[in-house]
């Protein structure tokens, strides 16, 4: 007689899949030697023990004002930089120089401007086909060919445009041109630091567009680092809202968007342009973003904070649990009170 089949007890959760990404408390800072003065070496805090996580599928924007730590989030990323502390990890396997390359393809990289990534002296066709022939994607030349026509095509560009050099197409072709380069390694996701920074605005919308179908039809999760919102509302489902090298507030972006916690989080959304300009009036964030070299002490937003009060200069806040969001604010509770009086 066959034993009955055993089932597991109803309170065990199911085990967690890795992400297909993750930063776990990286730190990187850059040692800019000793200052004019003298007075010791200089060091950089560019990213201070963040902790994130993509899920396939999932496009998670990274959002903050210039020199936030963006940008080295992404290397980091993608490997073009190794954190010193705490870890990155791509499927679960510890990112590094002994990362296997089937599992570093998974994670693409496209950045800010186009005409920096392609080499201007070989065709769109020989870009396109790198990455193939590095990961041995293609048997044949042939093949490779045919799959370049493919990759053009999935961007929305002609297969003719396989045989021009970078400087015979526009701006945005050429965005599109490196979104096919980092399809052609087959990723899961692909990291995009300021994709639609040097775009006109017309343009812009083809490229979101084009990473939404994108994302539709091949399944991408995407990190979009962009300092733009209103891209990152019309792409992200989470945001994390970075301020000198730290996120200080994240959670899905349908919330951020309408309900930002964090004070920083409301002065970013308080400048972003509104469809209806009698309904309110953008406010330009004011203040300027400190000094990565010497961060203010406390919480770093301090100088700048309307709500600030004087133990926001001494205590450093941590990122705090709140249902899906984490925000990193004193205040925090005492602001919400407020803004549901104010709204009650
Ligand atoms: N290679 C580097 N050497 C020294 N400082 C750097 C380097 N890369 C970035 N930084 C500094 O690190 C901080 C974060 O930069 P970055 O990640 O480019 O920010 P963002 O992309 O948000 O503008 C800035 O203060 C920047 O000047
Ligand atoms: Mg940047």
């Amino acid at each position: 007689m066959t034993p009955p089949p055993t089932t597991p007890p109803p309170t065990a959760a199911p085990p967690e899949k890795p992400r297909l990404l993750e930063l776990d408390h990286v730190t990187r800072r850059f040692d800019l030697g000793k200052g004019l003065l003298r007075r010791g070496r200089r060091t950089v805090h560019a990213v201070e023990d963040v902790s994130l996580s993509l899920a396939p599928g999932e496009t998670l924007a990274i959002v903050g004002e210039s020199g936030c730590g963006k940008s080295t989030i992404a290397r980091l990323a993608v490997g073009l930089l190794d954190p010193p502390l705490g870890e990155v990890r791509i499927d679960g396997v510890r990112a590094g120089s002994r990362l296997p390359r089937e599992v570093r393809r998974t994670v693409q990289f496209v950045s800010q401007n186009p005409w920096s990534a392609l080499n201007r002296r070989k065709t769109i066709g020989h870009a396109i086909g790198q990455p193939l022939a590095l990961h041995g994607l293609c048997a044949s030349g042939a093949e490779r060919d045919e799959r370049v026509r493919e990759l053009l095509e999935q961007v929305g560009l002609p297969p003719e445009y396989a045989g021009r050099r970078p400087a015979g197409v526009s701006g945005g072709e050429l965005q599109r041109v490196t979104v096919a380069r980092a399809l052609a390694a087959s990723p899961r996701a692909i990291v995009l630091d300021e994709p639609t920074a040097s775009l006109d605005v017309g343009v812009k919308a083809t490229l979101v567009n084009l990473l939404l179908d994108l994302r539709e039809s091949l399944g991408l999760g995407y990190v979009l680092i962009t300092h733009e919102l209103d891209i990152a509302r019309h792409l992200a489902t989470r945001v994390a809202v970075m301020y000198l090298g730290r996120v200080v507030e994240s959670g899905p972006a349908e919330e951020i968007f309408t309900s930002p916690r964090h004070p920083y989080t409301r002065m970013l959304l308080a400048a972003v342009p509104v469809p209806d300009p009698t309904r309110r009036r953008p406010v330009s964030p004011s203040g300027e973003v400190p000094s990565a070299v010497n961060p203010p002490p406390g919480c770093a937003f301090h100088p700048r904070c309307p709500y600030a009060v004087d133990l926001c200069g001494r205590e450093r806040p941590v990122l705090v649990r709140i249902g899906g969001r984490r925000s990193a604010c004193l205040r925090d509770v005492e602001l919400l009170d407020a803004t549901a009086e104010a709204e009650g």
